[in-house]
């Protein structure tokens, strides 16, 4: 299905929306973070108020534990330090469905 989608798309776009996506489901993941207003603090390759999806990617690269370990991070709301020193409590996820979630990290590793 992916294939055929890509195929419809401009070939630019799949060059860009590919390499990050095998086995993701890539739209279901963005949605959730625009829904969720991630995309206030993070962006694929800036920092933001929040580090960039690459940086933390590269960050658990080749780490066991990377995925249970962000699955707790963006459902549990851990405080988090921002870069004018103040601390916040970090947003959670909305979703239960842990399905989603699992999506969602996936895919930021795969940035
Ligand atoms: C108010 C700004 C803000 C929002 C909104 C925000 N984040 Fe973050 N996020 C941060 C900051 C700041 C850090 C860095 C925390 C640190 O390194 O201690 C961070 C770190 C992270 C990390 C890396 C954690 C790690 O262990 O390195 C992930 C993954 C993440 N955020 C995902 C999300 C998701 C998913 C959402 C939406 C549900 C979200 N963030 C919303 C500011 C934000």
């Amino acid at each position: 299905m992916r294939v055929k989608t890509c195929a419809a798309a401009a070939a630019v776009l799949c060059a860009f929306a590919l390499p990050a996506t095998a086995g993701v489901d890539n739209d279901a993941a963005l949605k959730m973070m625009k829904a969720d207003g991630c995309t206030k603090c993070h962006a694929v390759d800036k920092a933001k108020k929040g580090p960039a999806y690459q940086k933390v990617a590269a960050k658990y690269k080749g780490k066991a534990d990377a995925e249970a370990k962000l699955i707790e991070f963006v459902t549990k709301s851990p405080k988090v330090k921002l870069d004018d020193g103040s601390e916040e409590d970090h947003k959670a996820v909305s979703t239960k469905d842990a399905a989603q979630v699992k999506n969602l990290v996936q895919w930021v590793l795969a940035q």
